[in-house]
């Protein structure tokens, strides 16, 4: 009787993790901490948090560093404290499988987003809103907060990574979707300044 109750619980336990129930963090999300942190919400304003983004959009993410189809963050993977891990971050995407990726992807997605903590320009946002309002908001809906819109999450992201990433895909050094393209090459440096203090402002905690 006993051992037929400990199968059932173990069963039950196996189904639960298999549906991601328990949200145990996978082996290889040890790689990410060092500078996404473990929950995936970077304190650091050159690395993105990644927590509560879609697990389509992350999944995706991961294939575009495989492809080599977006800049590596060679610098960061140079720093001491993160030695070891890989070259870089297409190198780590490369050594992923397609499973290791999509758990990944899974985990992270699950994590509650967290905005950053950083201050704004009142002026440059209010600008930044009305770019945002014409020439984004169609696809990045609530100021970029929604994860159902497979796009990343805009809303609190760190300012320094918005700048950095726009202005890849201003230059064409990050793969896009191509009706982002004319949207990325119209911006100006200001236009990108302005964009990035507005996704600041609109973060919520
Ligand atoms: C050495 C630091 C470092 C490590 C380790 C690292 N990353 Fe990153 N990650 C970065 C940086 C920096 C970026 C931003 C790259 C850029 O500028 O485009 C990034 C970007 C990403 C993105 C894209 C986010 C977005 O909003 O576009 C995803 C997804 C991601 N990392 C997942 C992971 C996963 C999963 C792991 C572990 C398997 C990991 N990273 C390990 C530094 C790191
Ligand atoms: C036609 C739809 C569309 C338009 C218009 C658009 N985007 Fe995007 N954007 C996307 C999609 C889809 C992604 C995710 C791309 C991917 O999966 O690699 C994205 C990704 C991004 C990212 C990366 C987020 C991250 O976490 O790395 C930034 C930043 C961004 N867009 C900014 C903008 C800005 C600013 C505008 C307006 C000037 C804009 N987008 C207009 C669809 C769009």
């Amino acid at each position: 009787m006993r051992s037929a109750t400990c199968l059932i619980f173990a069963t039950l336990a196996a189904l639960m993790m298999s549906a991601g129930v328990f949200a145990e963090a996978p082996s290889t999300a040890e790689d990410c901490a060092s500078c996404h942190n473990k929950d995936g919400v970077s304190d650091d304003e050159d690395i993105p948090t990644i927590a509560g983004a879609s697990a389509f959009f992350l999944e995706n993410q991961m294939f575009v560093f495989k492809e080599g189809a977006r800049p590596c963050a060679k610098e960061e993977f140079g720093e001491e404290e993160h030695e070891g891990i890989a070259e870089d971050h297409c190198d780590l995407a490369k050594d992923l499988s397609e499973k290791e990726i999509t758990e990944l992807a899974a985990y992270f997605s699950d994590k509650p987003f967290q905005s950053a903590d950083q201050k704004f320009d009142a002026d440059l946002a209010k600008m930044g809103a009305q770019i945002h309002e014409q020439r984004c908001e169609k696809c990045h809906s609530d100021a970029g907060s929604l994860a159902l819109d497979d796009a990343g999450i805009l809303a609190g992201q760190w300012k320094a990574y918005l700048v950095r990433t726009m202005n890849d895909y201003k230059k064409g050094d990050r793969w896009q979707p191509e009706k982002m393209q004319p949207a990325m090459e119209a911006l100006s440096e200001k236009d990108i300044r302005a964009l990035a203090e507005y996704y600041a402002r609109e973060g919520k905690n």
